[in-house]
């Protein structure tokens, strides 16, 4: 069984990773405003891959007999006054997720908690990916500068990010991907 201290800390994860889907739907919503389509799919499939982290915390919690409480999401900021200015937020927002699940793997190393230390481990790599993703996209924005005609191109490429459902059963505890 979890211990109380891990499942509190894996409750507040829920609420990181769901505001983190809220965080970059907006960012999806302020895009198509704009026209930028291809930027604001980008974004949407960034929130699908936000909930399977919600998920597999929530998996893991539940397989350990533990129990999953919701918290309350704020609302998003609207609006951002460039897309590289968005990018810069997300990536922001990345490193500040990577701390959290960096003091997640510390809590679990105090509690002597190896199933969750094994589950932590899928995150920290995830982390790793999560921000060189978005910053290959700053370093593709900070190119385009202010041509319109690149950040059409640069659009269209970010439009071909599709999301990839993770395997069934992968939401499980310290299953690898
Ligand atoms: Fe769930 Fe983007 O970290």
């Amino acid at each position: 069984m979890i211990k109380k201290r891990m499942q509190d800390a894996m409750n507040d994860q829920i609420q990181h990773e769901m505001a983190s889907a809220y965080l970059y739907l907006a960012m999806a919503a302020d895009f198509h405003a704009k026209g930028l389509d291809g930027m604001a799919q980008w974004m949407k499939v960034q929130t699908q891959e936000e909930m399977v982290h919600a998920m597999r915390f929530f998996a893991h919690i539940d397989e350990r007999n533990g129990r999953v409480e919701l918290k309350a999401l704020m609302a998003p900021q609207k609006e951002w006054t460039s897309p590289l200015a968005a990018f810069e937020a997300a990536y922001k927002h990345e490193q500040f997720i990577t701390g959290r699940i960096d003091e997640l793997a510390k809590i679990a190393r105090e509690e002597n908690d190896n199933a969750a230390l094994m589950m932590l481990q899928w995150f920290v790599n995830e982390q790793i990916e999560e921000e060189a993703n978005v910053s290959k996209v700053i370093d593709l924005l900070k190119l385009v500068g202010d041509s319109g005609q690149g950040l059409l191109m640069a659009d269209r490429e970010l439009g071909a990010r599709v999301f990839v459902p993770p395997p069934a059963g992968a939401a499980a505890a310290g299953t690898p991907v």
